[in-house]
């Protein structure tokens, strides 16, 4: 058999297009060390660059990260602000490293609760990247699952009563259209770091089908041979999407 022939009978096993990453354990990392919690957040970043690049290597279509949900506001002001103010550093010193690696950058979430400082850096990164056609990186920043289903729900009820829209016309594929991310592949992979194994209100809607991988691993020392893990894990799983083994 020639040479060329063969290798198209190599069996590639399937890797996800689309993963997202719950990335939990910052705090703990910190403490561990007996250092502040907001030390683990800015080793957390070093691990996100990580996630992108290794993304970016291999060629993922998105990376969704879970940053600061609604419920985080909870924490001690102290930890918000130097969160805020780690979000606003970290966007300043990466737009370039993004641009280069053709990455396109997307904040999901409710903004306007920021101050005005992280609004305009989150709006000018997004323009700065809005042209990449490499990897979407989609930041949840202030973002809850049941914002984003409440979000669309206004959407479609601001349609009905604007005429556009009938309630009967309303399915799964139209609502599909008005949660973030509608544009993109749908989440193949769900990844959480730091033990606990919930969801903790991350997409909702968008995982119903979504594969699950959790790890004990803190998010400050997730690398690339827990990712790769992750999709070594995710190849191996059979997904029926509710239909039955056809063996
Ligand atoms: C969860 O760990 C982590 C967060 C709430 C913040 C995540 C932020 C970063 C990784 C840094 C910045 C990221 C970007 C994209 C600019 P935790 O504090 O809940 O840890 P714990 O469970 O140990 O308390």
């Amino acid at each position: 058999m020639p040479e060329n022939q063969k290798e198209s009978t190599i069996f590639t096993p399937p890797s996800p297009r689309h993963v997202a990453i719950i990335m939990d354990g910052n705090g703990r990392w910190a403490q561990n060390r007996g250092k502040l919690r907001i030390f683990g957040h800015q080793e957390g970043v070093k691990s996100v660059r990580r996630a992108v690049s290794f993304a970016v290597g291999h060629r993922l279509d998105a990376l969704t990260l879970y940053a600061f949900s609604s419920e985080n506001w909870n924490r001690p002001i102290q930890e918000i602000s130097a969160l805020m103010e780690l979000f606003i550093r970290t966007l300043d010193s990466e737009v370039k490293v993004l641009c280069k690696n053709n990455v396109r950058l997307r904040i999901i979430g409710d903004t306007s609760r920021f101050g005005i400082r992280l609004q305009e850096r989150i709006r000018r990164s997004e323009a700065e990247t809005c042209d990449n056609e490499g990897l979407a990186l989609n930041i949840a920043a202030n973002y809850g699952g049941r914002w984003d289903i409440i979000q669309g729900v206004r959407q479609l009820a601001n349609q009905v009563q604007n005429g556009i829209l009938h309630p009967d016309q309303i399915n799964e594929d139209v609502f599909c259209q008005v949660v973030c991310m509608n544009e993109l592949t749908p989440v193949d992979l769900v990844i959480r770091t730091g033990g606990e194994h919930r969801i903790s209100n991350f997409l909702l809607w968008q995982i119903a089908y979504s594969e699950l991988f959790f790890t004990d691993v803190l998010w400050p020392d997730f690398d690339e041979t827990v990712f790769e893990g992750a999709l070594n894990a995710f190849a191996k799983r059979e997904r029926r999407f509710g239909k039955t083994n056809p063996e």
